[in-house]
């Protein structure tokens, strides 16, 4: 049977950081950023955006284009949570009218949940082919302010109908694993901000890739790709893991395959467990030719867990995209100054009190208030 993505959207903030701005406060070359980080932008969260409404704007596309009566299941992957017990997902549920009988949880390991979530819809499909699967990723990555990783933030949600005869994107049963007890970035339940190691990430993302890559060759997996998609912190990441990718297979890197997946993330920043997804919406939607072709798709979440797995492009697969939605979103945000940038970077979550939020003119949902703890949303 055939399994995999018959839909995918993303959404990301209508407001962006330029890294002009950024090096400009920093007294940084902005070459840094550019040349030697990948990234040109990245998306800022007003105050009255959050995890929910991002995963509602990812979705909406899917639900004004097709009837979701067939979803029993919702899996929500976020590493940036708003509820120690609730889970995010059942917020999404009542925005967007999903029906009642559902089971939605959320799941949680730094950026690799989403593809935990689409391998477990993928095993529930076929238990049960007939049931249908959402499975949302959506975080707001925030670092702290003057740190060295705060140019690789960002914020982004996808959102993925799993069925059987995908219309997008055919799930492959194998898939490299490999996981290990390490602390390169950790977010302890009193922090907002995580504690990373960046030097040391990037060389634990490559070693897992690595570790991974070796399992999945272990299990018959082949090479033959037309096109990967790795896990995009920031764009040179992608670039570093595909010249590691090539060495392990004796290659040249080809960096035909690797540069459409980096057109989105190149100007949202990282998106957490939405990333390496909203990368495949750039490869799917920039490439014309992947029509029956072979895709590497590597996860990495630090701590860490990563998967190495693969799937196939199916016949006719740009009809089912939101290329112009997506396009229509990116052209259509607005440049922060840094000033307001820092005023949003750590908002208020009504830990001390009620909070009301402005409208940002983000678009609905959003996120209208906190009072009594609990979050209002706008529909
Ligand atoms: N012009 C062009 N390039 C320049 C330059 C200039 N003027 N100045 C510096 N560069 C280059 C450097 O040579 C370097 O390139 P290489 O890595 O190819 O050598 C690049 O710009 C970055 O410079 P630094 O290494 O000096 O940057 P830094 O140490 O200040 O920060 C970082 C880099 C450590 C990755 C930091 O951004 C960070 O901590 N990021 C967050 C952690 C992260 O994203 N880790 C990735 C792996 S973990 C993961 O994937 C999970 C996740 O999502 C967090």
């Amino acid at each position: 049977m055939r399994i995999g993505i018959n839909r995918i959207g993303f959404a990301t903030a209508r407001y962006y950081l330029d890294m002009d701005e950024l090096s400009a406060h920093n007294q940084t070359d902005p070459n840094k950023y550019r040349t030697g980080l990948g990234q040109d932008k990245i998306a800022i969260c007003p105050p009255d955006e959050d995890i929910v409404t991002l995963a509602c704007k990812a979705l909406s596309p899917i639900a004004a284009s097709r009837d979701l009566s067939n979803v029993d299941t919702l899996l929500f992957a976020t590493e940036s949570g708003i509820d120690q017990s609730k889970a995010a997902g059942i917020y999404v549920q009542k925005l967007m009218n999903l029906p009642k009988q559902m089971r939605i949880v959320e799941l949680k390991q730094a950026c690799y949940s989403a593809t935990a979530a689409l391998q477990l819809a993928r095993s529930y499909v076929a238990e049960k082919p007939s049931r249908e699967v959402l499975v949302i990723a959506s975080d707001i990555a925030r670092y702290d302010r003057d740190s060295a990783a705060e140019a690789t933030q960002g914020a982004g949600a996808v959102a993925m109908l799993i069925t059987q005869n995908p219309e997008i994107l055919e799930i492959e049963p194998i898939s490299g694993l490999y996981s290990e007890d390490i602390m390169d970035f950790f977010r302890p339940n009193h922090r907002k901000t995580p504690l990373v190691d960046g030097r040391f990430s990037t060389t634990a993302y490559l070693k897992a890739l690595e570790g991974a890559w070796e399992h999945y060759q272990q299990q018959g997996g082949l090479a033959d790709f037309k096109a990967l998609c790795y896990h995009l912190p920031f764009g040179k990441m992608g670039v570093k893991a595909h010249e590691k990718w090539s060495k392990l297979n004796h290659q040249t890197p080809d960096f035909s395959l690797l540069d459409a997946g980096l057109i989105y993330n190149r100007q949202i920043g990282n998106s957490y467990s939405a990333s390496l997804y909203i990368s495949l919406c750039s490869l799917l939607e920039n490439r014309e030719d992947l029509a029956g072709q072979r895709i590497g798709m590597f996860s990495y979440g630090s701590g860490c867990v990563s998967e190495f797995f693969s799937a196939r492009v199916c016949e006719g697969y740009q009809s089912a995209l939101f290329h112009q939605h997506h396009q229509a979103m990116l052209e259509s945000r607005s440049p922060l100054r840094y000033e307001q940038y820092a005023r949003w970077h750590t908002p208020d979550d009504g830990e001390f009190g009620d909070a009301v939020f402005h409208d940002s003119e983000s678009g609905t949902p959003r996120l209208a208030a906190i009072t009594q703890h609990q979050r209002r949303y706008q529909p």
